[in-house]
């Protein structure tokens, strides 16, 4: 093994689509210049070292042993569950000392895992030939089926794939993607609201079950095929049948969107955003009081087109399509009437399309 090397992964926002990916719809997500960096150096003989720099904590693990490991419910998971995955392929891993440091911010929605899950991949294969589409699938199992998240393929795909200046449009039952450039005029702002709810991964969980649900009842293998003239037709309980309806109608959003932002039409994606937002606090059920008055506090100021929360729910990050010289007044307004609602002052990440994963060259 060479001495040290520096790979990176970043963090993504999804501007549209949300809980559409294990539903095996459509989703749009940017990758952002906030990432992870995970730094690899010769280990000792037999060992896997992984130190998180922000924590200031190193684990130990036996290479030998590596592949019976059992989840901690600890930040390690995510790097051992894609060494696991890794040697469950067939790659061997040499003795190695992992050091992980991050500017994608924990608990905010930006995804923060998928960047440590995709950048540890990278490391761990230290440039060994593996499918970026396989690096995406990988990860994506390490968080499903060792983390214990049932997620969808966004987040770690958008990691992989990232495109400067491009959002993705990705088909997650073709697993296709096509670059969407955004119109110029505005910026995606993202106000993170600084609260992450415990309710977060079991209420995630919960929403993949009814999903399911709603699919069996429809007769469909997945709430993709499904349509709002079925949906109303068919007999199922009120919650299988509102999550449903959001799937189907945010799909034919993120289209919509789509086709917006080619015609450089901003009030109609600001709309857009306002429509997933209503649907995601009315149908889904996964805002809070928070995000919502983040929502609506931003879709009164002048030059702010729309405004919804993105990611998993209850909490995290809105997103705002602001007009680019409207920005520091949005920023200025949003900051006073979050603090006076709630006492809390929220960051701002203005986000710009950034690469995938690569490995970048070691600091001079
Ligand atoms: C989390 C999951 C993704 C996706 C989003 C919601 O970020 O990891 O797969 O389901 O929530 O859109």
């Amino acid at each position: 093994m060479s001495p040290a090397r520096i790979f990176r992964a970043p963090g993504r926002v999804n501007l549209i689509g949300e809980h559409t990916d294990y539903n095996l719809g459509f989703v749009l997500p940017i990758a952002l210049n906030l990432a992870t960096e995970v730094e690899t150096n010769p280990g000792p003989d037999g060992l896997l070292l992984i130190t998180s720099e922000h924590r200031q904590e190193t684990r130990t693990f036996e290479l030998a042993t590596l592949v019976a490991a059992r989840p901690q419910q600890h930040w390690s998971d995510y790097p051992v569950g894609v060494a696991k995955e890794l040697l469950s392929l067939g790659f061997d891993l040499a003795p190695m000392h992992l050091t992980i440091r991050s500017t994608v911010p924990e608990g905010a929605g930006l995804s923060s895992s998928a960047a440590l899950e995709v950048a540890t991949a990278l490391a761990l294969l230290q440039g060994r030939e593996l499918a970026p589409l396989d690096v995406a699938r990988l990860c994506q199992r390490a968080e499903s089926q060792y983390v214990g998240l049932p997620c969808g393929i966004m987040d770690q795909f958008v990691s992989v794939f990232g495109r400067l200046n491009a959002a993705l449009l990705i088909d997650c039952q073709t697993l296709h993607a096509e670059p969407v450039e955004l119109p110029s005029g505005a910026v995606i702002v993202a106000v993170n609201s600084m609260v992450k709810h415990q309710l977060g991964d079991s209420a995630y969980r919960t929403r993949v079950a009814e999903c399911a649900q709603a699919a069996q009842a429809l007769g469909v293998k997945t709430l993709r095929e499904a349509t709002l003239d079925a949906i109303g037709k068919t007999t199922m309980a009120d919650k299988p049948r509102h999550r449903a309806w959001h799937i189907v109608t945010e799909n034919d959003r993120v289209l919509r969107f789509v086709a917006a932002a080619r015609a450089g039409d901003l009030h109609e994606m600001g709309e857009l955003f306002i429509e997933s937002h209503a649907s995601m606090k009315a149908d889904y059920e996964i805002s809070c009081p928070e995000i919502d008055f983040l929502v609506e506090t931003a879709s009164g100021i002048s030059g702010c087109y729309g405004a919804r929360m993105t990611g998993g729910g209850f909490g995290g990050c809105t997103i705002n399509l602001v007009d680019t010289a409207s920005v520091p007044e949005f920023q200025v307004r949003v900051v006073a009437a979050y603090r006076q609602e709630f006492g809390i002052t929220p960051d701002f990440y203005l986000c710009k399309p950034g690469d995938g994963a690569c490995e970048t060259a070691i600091p001079k």
